[in-house]
C-alpha cells in the first residue's frame, strides 16, 4: 500500500506578482502544476493524494478571484477527467457542499462518476473545505445517529467527509509558511510535516520525491516507544 500524502498548495499569489501577472494567471499556473502533481504521485506509487484547492476561508478574497478559482477548476475538471480515468485515478471531492454553485456540484459529481474504477492513485480534492467545519459537521451527524454520550474518536472519524480514506502519511506544504490553516485537522494529528519555500506553481516531481524521501527518513511512533509503532 503507498503512501497517503496531503499538499497544501501555497504560493501561487506570490508568483505571479513576481512576473508582474494577475493573481488568477498563479492559480492557471497551480492548476497546470496540480496536473503535472498527479503524474509525479502515480510514478512515485502514492496511492492518496489530497490537495487544498479551496479553504472556507478563499471566499474572503476579491469576487474576481474567487470567481477565476470556480471557473479554473470547472475548465481543469472538463479537460483532464477522461485522461485521469484512463490512467486508473479515481476522483474524490472533501468540503461543504453548501455555497458552491449548480455547476460547480455537477462537475463535482461527474469527476466522482466518471473515475470510480480508478485504482491506481485517490486524487482527493478539498474544495470549500475547512477541518474545523468537517470536525463540526462529523459530530453533529454522529450525534444525531448515536446520542452525544455514546460519541468516541472511531464514530467521529466514521462520519468525516470521506471516511473510507486512509488519514495523511504526510503534509506537505509549498510557499514558505509553516502551518496547518484549518486543513485536514482531524486526519493529520499524526501526519509527519514537511515545509518547502518552492512556491505552488513551481513545484515538481523532485520536490515531491525529496518530501518522501524525508518522510522515509523519519521516526513514526504515535505517541508510543521505538519498536512499539501503530
Ligand atoms: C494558494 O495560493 C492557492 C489557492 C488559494 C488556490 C489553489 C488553487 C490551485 C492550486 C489551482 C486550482 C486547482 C483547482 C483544482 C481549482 P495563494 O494565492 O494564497 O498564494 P500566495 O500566498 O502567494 O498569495
Amino acid at each position: 500500500m503507498g503512501c497517503s500524502v496531503a499538499i497544501i498548495m501555497d504560493g501561487n499569489g506570490r508568483w505571479a506578482t513576481a512576473r508582474g501577472l494577475d493573481v488568477n494567471a498563479g492559480h492557471a499556473e497551480g492548476g497546470a502544476t496540480l496536473r503535472r502533481t498527479v503524474e509525479s504521485a502515480l510514478d512515485l506509487r502514492v496511492s492518496e493524494l489530497t490537495v487544498y484547492a479551496f479553504s472556507t476561508e478563499n471566499w474572503r478574497r476579491s469576487a474576481d478571484e474567487v470567481h477565476g478559482i470556480m471557473e479554473l477548476f470547472v475548465d481543469i475538471l472538463a479537460r483532464e477527467v477522461p485522461d485521469l480515468a484512463r490512467e486508473g485515478v479515481k476522483m474524490r471531492f472533501i468540503g461543504r457542499r453548501s455555497g458552491l454553485s449548480e455547476r460547480v456540484l455537477d462537475q463535482m459529481q461527474w469527476a466522482e462518476s466518471s473515475t470510480t474504477s480508478g485504482d491506481r492513485l485517490t486524487l482527493v480534492i478539498a474544495f470549500n473545505y475547512g477541518g474545523r467545519a468537517e470536525i463540526v459537521d462529523a459530530v453533529r451527524a454522529a450525534a444525531a445517529e448515536h446520542g452525544i454520550d455514546a460519541l468516541t474518536e472511531e464514530l467521529v472519524s466514521e462520519h468525516m467527509y470521506a471516511s473510507d480514506l486512509s488519514e495523511p502519511d504526510l503534509i506537505i506544504r509549498t510557499g514558505g509558511d509553516q502551518r496547518i490553516s484549518n486543513f485536514l485537522v482531524w486526519q493529520g494529528a499524526y501526519s509527519e510535516l514537511v515545509f518547502t519555500q518552492v512556491l505552488w506553481p513551481d513545484f515538481s516531481f523532485d520536490t515531491l520525491a525529496d518530501a518522501l524521501r524525508e518522510y522515509a527518513s523519519r521516526e513514526r511512533r504515535f505517541g508510543g516507544r521505538v519498536g512499539d509503532e501503530r
